[in-house]
């Protein structure tokens, strides 16, 4: 038996979904414990694709367990949607549960995330997906959770309360119309009808399932770099992704957690606003991205690229407490003819080892590069470390020995079988 926090270690995107599919194979449950629909999962199983933003992607593996966890915040229609074209594949989601303690987008959190990004000196970049104005609630003790919806009285209840709150907001600060209980309540009390079955205290299903000795996978949204605490605020999400945060979220004990794999790019990618000091904005970072398919999986917008940070990596195994890295998308990067790691930044003429909490220090830092030959032939078909060209394994192990983590898994396209497994995790 395992239990596993498999966590992002840069701006998310790390491509978490293949690592959580490939995993979810070996393991029994998959529980997501944080973020909401701003997430987005690309799993290419043979022919099919599925993409995921709110379900953990361990559905499509027949027989696991999936859980939505009480970290999350779930937009139910977005819910209801996933259902329906998992269905629509051919897709079971008859394992699939809901915490009743998670927390339920409603329409004011979309209508306010957009006006408060509008409202900002500094843009964030956010999905406007709602997720950030629904943590607000939770935290304000205002929000309602999944379990309300199934109780239309109470439902009712805590609709008004939050209207009391949110129209005045939306009216005199920001010129909206408002919203109406009436046009709210129809609509989300059918979701409680439909969602009914699902909505139930998984942290017990979580317990049972590690009490039986089966093995648990704990999957993160987004990224170290992307975390409220920890991440590059305020370009930032509005929960925790790192591994501190998977506890909580599922409804265990931080003494549970055996393992935690951090998923890493084999180079840097970042959506939204803020710093990010590999960045390329050349010919580089083009073929990067075209190679990558760098564009969002929720908004459709160009991801930008750069090198591998082994100073933002580094960090992410401290914060995170890594036990192994999973790296991804190792193969976009086989035509290059050099590759260069950043191992440390200069700021005004000092070397840094460790990312900067000030931002506005970390805008002025350079990157202190290494660079390694490339390899310069195709890797999507090796199955074994040893199969790796030279070039390739001197790549890895470098960057293992910078960032101070073992290499437990490596990824060299996006279909399942293309992963090596230098260490099996799940026995
Ligand atoms: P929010 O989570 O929608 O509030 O967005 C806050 C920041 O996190 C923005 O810069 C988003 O682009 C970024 N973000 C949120 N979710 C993801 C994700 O799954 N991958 C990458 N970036 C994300």
């Amino acid at each position: 038996m395992t239990v596993i926090a498999l966590v992002g270690t840069q701006w998310g995107d790390e491509g978490k979904g293949k690592i959580t599919d490939v995993l979810a194979a070996r393991a029994d449950m998959v529980v997501r414990y944080q973020g909401g629909n701003n997430a987005g999962h690309t799993v290419v199983v043979g022919d099919q694709t599925y993409k995921l933003h709110l379900i953990p992607s361990g559905i499509i593996s027949p027989g696991t367990t999936c859980i939505i966890g009480n970290g999350v915040v779930v937009d139910p229609k977005v819910l209801c949607t996933e259902i329906e074209s998992l269905h629509a594949a051919g897709v079971s989601t008859a394992n699939l549960y809901v915490s009743e303690r998670a927390q339920v987008i409603m329409p004011y959190h979309r209508a306010l995330d957009k006006l408060e990004e509008d409202h900002r000196l500094l843009r964030i970049g956010t999905t406007a997906r709602g997720i950030g104005p629904a943590y607000v609630d939770k935290y304000m003790r205002i929000g309602i959770r999944m379990i309300d919806l199934t109780c239309p009285e109470r439902f009712e209840r805590l609709l008004d309360q939050a209207l009391a709150f949110k129209n005045p907001l939306l009216q005199k600060v920001y010129g909206h119309p408002g919203f109406s209980r009436e046009e709210i309540l129809e609509e989300y009390l059918e979701y409680g009808r439909v969602l009914a079955p699902m909505i139930t205290d998984t942290s017990l299903l979580v317990d049972a399932a590690r009490e039986k000795g089966l093995n648990i996978l704990l999957e993160g949204a987004q990224g170290t770099l992307l975390d409220i605490d920890h991440g590059t605020y305020p370009f930032v999400t509005s929960s925790n992704p790192t591994a501190g945060g998977a506890a909580p979220g599922a409804g265990i004990g931080p003494t549970q957690i055996d393992q935690v794999i951090g998923v890493v790019k084999a180079y840097t990618t970042r959506v939204g606003e803020g710093p990010f000091p590999t960045e390329l904005k050349d010919a580089t970072g083009d073929l990067i991205r075209e190679r990558g398919r760098e564009y969002g999986t929720t908004t459709g917008r160009p991801r930008r690229c750069g090198w591998f940070d082994a100073v933002m990596v580094r960090y992410a195994v401290r914060v995170n407490g890594l036990t192994g890295l999973a790296v991804t998308l190792l193969d976009v990067l086989d035509e290059l003819d050099e590759l260069k790691v950043c191992v440390a930044y200069e700021y005004r003429g000092e070397r840094l080892h460790h990312l900067p909490s000030d931002l506005e220090i970390l805008k002025e830092c350079t990157p202190v590069y290494a660079t390694l030959a490339g390899w310069k032939e195709p890797i999507s078909a090796a199955r074994e470390y040893g199969a790796l060209p030279e070039g390739t394994r001197a790549y890895l192990e470098f960057i293992a020995e910078q960032v101070g983590c073992p290499i437990q898994i490596v990824s060299v396209g996006p279909r399942r079988d293309q992963t090596i497994f230098l260490d099996p995790v799940i026995k």
